[in-house]
């Protein structure tokens, strides 16, 4: 069924709780409602969003936002080593990490808590400790708006990258809307430790079940990240930067004799930790407004005052990227999608 919703309040609808509106909203249920739908009717720009977790508004939206009420989870044999299961887009990305540890079965566990839907997750390829999601997953349905039919993606045809997919690409912006995911849940035990701090969670002890790890995931999460229902935040603001092994170098020298923390990527560039660089820069807690760089965890900003207004949250990124720039002479990309 399709439910259609003029001039629409999005404030419980984006997790930095933004106060804006949109001019159609339209949640849907299946599929097949996306099929009866006249794309071209509507007022554009016309864009899918999840649960709204990963995006910040710059002002009131002048086209149609779709979500999806897709919220199936089918197992399609418990019994098997491997464990197909197929999932609506619109489920909650957490309930389905939630179901899969209450069933025993290993691979979302890592990702626990990380706001938003399943379709979301697909787009974003989202990651934590250790974890993407394209590990899990085994391909996505689609509906192309474009040659108005239904689709669908294999893992290799998603082009995942870090934070990154086709689905990401500006030639396909608005074209597919996913509409179910499968995954492939592991009934053997495959616990994924080299996080360090989940590691350490364990004292070298392996885990008996994903509840554990799940358990372990939560709690560094929950020391680190603002919690969604007291403190509105996109989670992190910016992506972790790649740079060459010679940036790198330069770097670690000009921070000497302190350590830069850092991973190795198999190409040889180097990703540093964005959090550091924020750090370093000494704006942990910096405010624009009732913006806040998040003083755990500076990857983040935060709504702190309950009313930051899109202009605010973008000055301060602003201000981070520039600060950054000037340290480090490394430039900034944001994770979040600016709308
Ligand atoms: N750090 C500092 N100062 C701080 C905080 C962190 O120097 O105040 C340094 C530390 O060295 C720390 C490092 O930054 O070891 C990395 O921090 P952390 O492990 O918390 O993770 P991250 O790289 O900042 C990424 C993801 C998170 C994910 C965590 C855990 C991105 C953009 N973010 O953060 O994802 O939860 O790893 O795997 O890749 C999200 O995407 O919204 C998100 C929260």
């Amino acid at each position: 069924m399709i439910k259609v919703f003029d001039d629409f309040d999005l404030s419980a609808r984006n997790t930095f709780r933004m106060k804006v509106r949109c001019r159609k909203f339209i949640e849907y249920d299946s599929a097949k409602d996306l099929e009866t739908l006249d794309f071209s009717a509507l007022p554009g720009p016309v864009l899918s969003i999840g649960g709204g977790s990963n995006l910040l508004f710059s002002g009131d939206f002048p086209g149609t936002l779709l979500h999806s009420r897709i919220e199936y989870v089918k197992f399609f044999d418990l019994g098997l080593e491997k464990v197909p299961v197929a999932v609506g887009a619109g489920v909650c990305f957490d309930f389905l990490c939630a179901k899969m540890c209450a069933e025993d079965l290993w691979g979302l566990e890592n990702l626990s808590l990380i706001p938003g839907d399943a379709g979301a997750a697909a787009v974003q390829n989202i990651g934590a400790y250790g974890v993407e999601f394209k590990d899990i997953m085994t391909g996505v349905s689609c509906y192309d708006t474009v040659l108005k039919q239904k689709c669908s993606f294999k893992r290799e045809e998603c082009g995942y990258g870090y934070r990154e997919s086709i689905f990401k690409k500006p030639e396909n912006k608005g074209r597919y809307i996913i509409t179910g995911v499968m995954l492939e849940l592991s009934r053997k035990p495959e616990p994924r430790l080299d996080y360090a701090p989940l590691k350490a969670a364990f004292e070298g002890r392996t885990p008996q079940s994903p509840q554990e790890v799940r358990d372990a995931v939560i709690a560094i999460r929950n020391s680190k990240l603002p919690d969604p229902a007291v403190t509105g935040s996109a989670g992190s603001f910016f992506k972790n930067p790649v740079v060459s092994p010679e940036k790198y170098a330069e770097i670690a020298a000009s921070a000497a004799p302190d350590p830069v923390p850092h991973f190795d990527l198999p190409d040889g560039s180097v990703k540093i930790p964005a959090a550091w660089m924020i750090d370093r820069c000494k704006l942990k807690g910096h405010r624009c407004g009732g913006a806040q760089v998040y003083e755990k965890q500076p990857l983040v900003i935060v709504n702190a005052s309950g009313e930051a207004s899109p202009e605010e949250v973008l000055k301060l990124k602003d201000e981070v990227i520039a600060r950054v720039e000037e340290q480090f002479g490394v430039q900034l990309h944001c994770e979040v999608e600016q709308i």
